[in-house]
């Protein structure tokens, strides 16, 4: 504007009032465009040019789209605003803790309809850096040893699609409220209120179409609303999750927020399609016309090209399937997918309409239990009275579906008295259902860590870790082939009426190998259970199976989860705990305080020393089932171990990713590892 002055007086008057004018104008469109940037408050319908910072393996697609995290396992995806947003916490400040609102879509794709894994999350926190936090269960937001620290200052609206018992996950598809912890402070399985229909209808979080989610907050009330709705409808005017909550407690001065999100040993693409924040008020609405597309899927749903065209043959058509309908009905509810392959099957074979009979139409009331491949029912069997657990599998592929019957046919020949005996199959429309043994007792985990139920002995543990012993070793070594389990946990351990030890789910990680694409793996099993070569060369062996046995033995003896370490130093993992306990001479102070002393002194040292042994970092270190059954049974004397010497004796030398890996996987495992090499040198 300066070069004003060099014309004369009258022109200059001219043209400052034009310049003026025109200042004015780039003034206007500043703001403007300042209000879309402002820390106050912002909107993205589509992320193209956000002020975001993104961290892990997210991106932002050329339309727009944020994918926080692709199907690769146990990876963390992350997107924040840059600009930290001020909440003006400390009691002087004159402003008030703000009302706050914001509301985003997101959606959850998985490759397998049955197995997402894990989840999304809002997330305000007091920094963008997790480097140090958690994929899989704590997704991505917080580690072993800070999850549930109130240090943490951390508010979370997780979108959880796998159900965690050690984080009191109340299903696979729920909305949680998390402060400085995974354990949410409430929860909701997913639903929206339906002002037409008046009541609550049920919600997909993951493998259904992008799905909106308000979160407001009520300073002067203290109450946290959290709303959930499929993109089409309009905000419902009930809330899924209002919560009293004081955030001026949680959050400090100087906060950012944006998303976290993780996947575990199974994997989701997570994916935010548009998202508006407001500090001071309510956030504005999204332009659903405006949010980037998702890329497209595998099954594409074609639309009617033209309602013209559709109307008149609906008319016809309706008259028709009215007609037919009830039989239609009828014959659907008990259709099953036979093939002419399975006739050699045959007797493996129950009917649909057996298995619906037995469990009473598969009534939730007859629900067991619920894992990650799917939910198991009691029935008895109409015609022999025998009882039996209906274990429903959703599997759309029909490619491998041949070689897992021949499979499950196979398996249905493994005796052993501590497997649960699989009885047979059924197939529907994308669904796969197994048939075993009833075990009244239920599960080992429950045993172990519920409240509800009584207390079990030290001699029922030692026996059910024996039991347990003996039927890996008959599916590792006894049997006509070698047959790994893949996901060995007290959950996974069954009682008989007996209360001896069976192991259950043996063989039904293959399912997963047939009909899923070879160039992705995905490695089936639990976190903290998983072997740290498994992150490596993702192939399951008898070895990683001895690795979660021995994890599995550190749970019955010490009664705690492997990611439960409560009591435990920080930055120690529960074996490193029971290490070092050991190194100091005192290993017996991990033992379960609720077997209140009753045990003997030997059999416990001998089955913490096998547990050691068996998750040894190196697989080349581990014992095979044979040993352990050997030292279990006191037929073989324990090699001598020195934790501080030089046992390494596998050439192994992680990457910085890799270990990495090692440490998020076993935890702080690496560092006995790193400490025996070192002295290698
Ligand atoms: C996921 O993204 C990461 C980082 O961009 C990449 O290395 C990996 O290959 C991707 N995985 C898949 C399955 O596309
Ligand atoms: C939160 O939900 C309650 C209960 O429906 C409602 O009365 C309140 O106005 C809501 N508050 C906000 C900030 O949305």
């Amino acid at each position: 504007m300066y070069y004003c002055y060099q014309f004369d007086q009258s022109l200059f008057l001219i043209f400052s009032m034009g310049t003026r004018m025109l200042f004015c104008l780039t003034m206007l469109s500043n703001i403007h465009f300042f209000l879309a940037q402002d820390e106050n408050q912002f909107i993205y319908n589509g992320f193209n040019g956000a002020n975001l910072h993104l961290d892990g393996v997210a991106k932002i697609h050329p339309n727009g789209l944020l994918h926080l995290t692709n199907t690769s396992i146990l990876q963390k995806g992350y997107a924040f605003y840059k600009i930290p947003i001020s909440f003006n916490t400390s009691s002087s400040a004159s402003i008030p803790f703000p009302s706050f609102s914001t509301n985003f879509v997101f959606a959850i794709v998985s490759q397998i309809p049955s197995i997402s894994g894990q989840g999304l999350a809002f997330a305000i926190s007091p920094s963008m850096g997790f480097s140090q936090a958690l994929a899989s269960q704590y997704m991505g937001l917080f580690n072993l040893s800070n999850n549930g620290l109130p240090t943490n200052h951390v508010l979370a609206i997780e979108l959880d699609t796998v159900k965690n018992p050690e984080f009191e996950d109340i299903n696979s598809n729920h909305v949680g409220i998390d402060v400085n912890g995974m354990i949410s402070v409430e929860s909701a399985p997913a639903t929206y209120f339906s002002t037409e229909e008046g009541k609550n209808i049920s919600l997909m979080i993951s493998n259904s179409d992008p799905t909106q989610l308000w979160i407001d907050y009520d300073a002067a009330k203290k109450l946290l609303n959290v709303t959930v709705a499929p993109i089409r409808s309009s905000k419902p005017n009930r809330p899924l999750l209002s919560t009293s909550i004081d955030l001026s407690l949680v959050l400090l001065e100087n906060m950012y927020v944006g998303f976290s999100s993780a996947t575990g040993p199974a994997a989701s693409e997570h994916y935010v399609l548009g998202w508006s924040f407001n500090r001071t008020g309510p956030a504005q609405n999204l332009d659903i016309s405006k949010l980037p597309l998702l890329p497209p899927k595998r099954k594409s749903n074609q639309k009617p090209s033209s309602i013209n065209i559709v109307l008149p043959i609906v008319a016809t058509v309706v008259l028709v399937i009215f007609i037919g309908a009830v039989y239609f009905v009828r014959k659907k509810k008990y259709e099953e997918v036979r093939e002419d392959w399975e006739t050699e099957y045959g007797p493996q074979r129950f009917s649909y309409k057996n298995l619906y009979i037995a469990t009473k139409g598969f009534k939730e009331k007859e629900l067991l239990g619920a894992g990650g491949f799917g939910k198991v029912y009691r029935g008895t069997l109409p015609n022999s009275n025998l009882q039996i657990a209906v274990k429903r599998v959703s599997h759309d592929s029909k490619q491998g579906m041949k070689e897992f019957i021949a499979e499950i046919a196979s398996m249905k020949r493994l005796r052993h008295r501590n497997l649960v005996q699989l009885l047979g199959y059924c197939r529907r429309k994308g669904e796969l259902l197994l048939v075993y043994d009833y075990m009244p007792n239920g599960s080992l985990d429950r045993f172990l860590f519920s409240r509800i139920k009584q207390n079990l002995s030290w001699f029922h543990r030692f026996t059910v870790l024996k039991d347990v012993a003996s039927a890996l070793l008959y599916l590792h070594e006894e049997w006509e082939q070698v047959v790994l389990h893949r996901d060995i946990k007290s959950s996974n351990v069954l009682l008989d009426a007996d209360f001896n030890g069976r192991l259950g789910d043996f063989g039904l990680a293959r399912l997963y190998d047939h009909g899923t694409n070879p160039q992705t793996t995905h490695v089936v099993g639990t976190v903290g259970y998983l072997a740290p070569e498994l992150s490596r060369t993702g192939k399951a062996t008898s070895g990683t199976d001895v690795f979660a046995f021995g994890v599995f033995i550190l749970e019955v003896a010490c009664g705690r989860r492997p990611t439960d370490l409560h009591g435990v130093p920080e930055d120690e993992s529960l074996v490193d705990w029971v290490l070092s306990c050991w190194r100091r001479g005192a290993i017996l102070d991990v033992v379960d305080p609720k077997l209140e002393g009753k045990y003997l002194i030997e059999e416990m040292e001998l089955v913490l020393k096998v547990a050691l042994l068996c998750s040894h970092p190196f697989p080349a270190m581990r014992p095979n089932m044979r040993q352990v059954m050997q030292y279990l049974e006191g037929n073989a004397s324990l090699p001598e171990i020195q934790a501080d010497s030089s046992i390494c004796t596998s050439p192994f030398t992680p990457t910085n990713e890799e270990s990495e890996l090692v440490f998020s996987i076993s935890s702080s495992y690496g560092k006995w590892s790193v400490h025996s090499m070192s002295s290698n040198e």
